[in-house]
């Protein structure tokens, strides 16, 4: 079956409000914590997104009890009886690794595979197995399966991360927080929804403190229970929007969303020459007057600019006059969406770990293939500010981490279908 497309007519100036759906990287680590619980957790404002559903299924699957209707999901994991992860339901999504700590918590074992072969480069996980280790868990990692075991439970220590890697920060904590005694995670994770865990795992009795700092403590309890918790917004998807607003030289607001949740991409935009305001809870930024070039961009783990931003603003620096450089430090391919950019007649070359954009004053709509989540999105913000008609197929990356899309872009104006 052809997969669906994004069919965008550009030239648009986009403007209006919206309310970003929930983040869709702190739904993910919440619904595995979930599994820890013993009662009822309901998780409102959760991104209705394939990877949510694979996570449901998941649950389901470990013998939790598992529902998503309308923005909430709700788990009662008093049932959970299983330990295994099957292949196919390890590769549907990257995150599905963030179980390990969860079901180790739960069951002192569990077996699962590799997530799949990434599109971003290799993301190995030696940080996660060594703290795991670490915490008294055997680990047996044979033929691309992944078994670990904690005969006599999981016990707390101290971990120093080489690199605050989110991923491996959420498996500790969620390894942590039914273990013995006191663990202590040095060089942690500073992402907001690693805050958006840590409150969703004290509300359900569990000690954590110190999250969105570099050191993070977790006293481990006996048992967690279930709690009502609201997923904190996404602020890629409000990076993204931005950007979309930008690219077509318009204005959004963006209701009811902390910017401590943007400083890490706001203050780029303010650089390319948008106005940026802050008011009741709400962000204005307006991009009526010509952008222009910011110098160089070096993505790094939070409060940096985050590296998931990075394909959709250099998609407004594409026609922003002068030149912008990026520096990508995360992951290795990150430029995939390059091509396509250039296709649509950006000036972009890439060497290595940088990216040199020479702003143009015009680009035009091409048909263009999504290669992954943020690069596909990259190539519809710069088919909205294109002149023509852009086709962004393999639209199903795009999916993995927007909610109908083309249903806020059309509510700010845009012409965009989904065929
Ligand atoms: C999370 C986000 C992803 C974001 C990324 C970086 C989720 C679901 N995904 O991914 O959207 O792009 O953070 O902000 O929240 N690394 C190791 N060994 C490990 C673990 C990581 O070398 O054991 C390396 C990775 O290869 C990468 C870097 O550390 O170069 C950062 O990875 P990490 O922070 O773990 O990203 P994810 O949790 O996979």
């Amino acid at each position: 079956m052809p997969g669906q497309k994004l069919v965008i007519e550009g030239g648009k100036s986009l403007s209006g409000e919206i309310k970003v759906q929930g983040a869709k990287n702190s739904s993910l680590p919440i619904l595995a914590a979930s599994l820890l619980c013993s009662g009822e957790s309901v998780l409102r404002n959760c991104p209705m997104l394939s990877d949510v559903y694979a996570s449901c299924r998941i649950l389901n699957r470990l013998g939790c009890k598992c529902r998503a209707e309308n923005n909430t999901v709700i788990v009662d994991s008093s049932s959970a009886d299983k330990a295994e992860i099957p292949d196919e339901m390890m590769r549907e999504m990257r995150s599905s690794i963030i179980f390990m700590g969860a079901l180790l918590g739960r069951f002192g074992y569990c077996s699962l595979s590799y997530p799949g072969g990434c599109e971003l480069g290799p993301r190995p996980i030696d940080m996660h197995l060594d703290a795991l280790r670490k915490m008294g868990a055997s680990v047996n990692d044979e033929f691309g399966i992944i078994r670990c075991r904690a005969e006599k439970g999981l016990h707390g220590t101290k971990i120093s991360l080489k690199y605050p890697s989110v991923g491996a920060t959420e498996n500790i904590m969620l390894a942590a927080v039914l273990a013995k005694g006191e663990t202590i995670i040095f060089n942690a994770a500073r992402e907001p929804e690693i805050i958006d865990l840590g409150m969703y795992l004290n509300k359900c009795g569990a000690v954590v403190k110190g999250t969105g700092g570099s050191t993070i403590v977790i006293e481990g309890r006996e048992r967690l229970h279930g709690c009502i918790h609201n997923i904190m917004p996404d602020r890629i998807a409000a990076a993204t929007y931005i950007a979309a607003v930008a690219a077509t030289r318009g204005e959004i607001n963006i209701l009811n969303f902390d910017a401590a949740f943007a400083e890490s991409f706001l203050p780029v935009f303010e650089q390319m020459g948008c106005d940026v305001y802050v008011y009741d809870g709400n962000i204005y930024v307006g991009a009526r007057k010509p952008l222009k070039g910011v110098g160089k961009i070096i993505t790094m783990p939070h409060p940096g600019f985050p590296t998931d931003a990075q394909a959709v603003v250099m998609a407004v620096l594409c026609r922003a006059k002068g030149s912008s450089i990026f520096e990508e430090t995360i992951f290795e391919s990150r430029y995939r969406h390059v091509n396509a950019l250039v296709k649509m007649g950006a000036d972009i070359k890439t060497a290595g770990k940088a990216a040199v954009i020479e702003g143009v004053r015009k680009m035009y709509g091409a048909k263009v293939e999504a290669t992954d989540l943020r690069g596909g999105a990259a190539m519809a913000v710069a088919a909205l500010g294109a002149e023509g008609i852009t086709e962004v197929s393999e639209l199903r990356y795009i999916d993995r981490g927007y909610e109908s899309i083309e249903n806020v872009l059309t509510s700010l104006g845009a012409s965009v279908k989904r065929v």
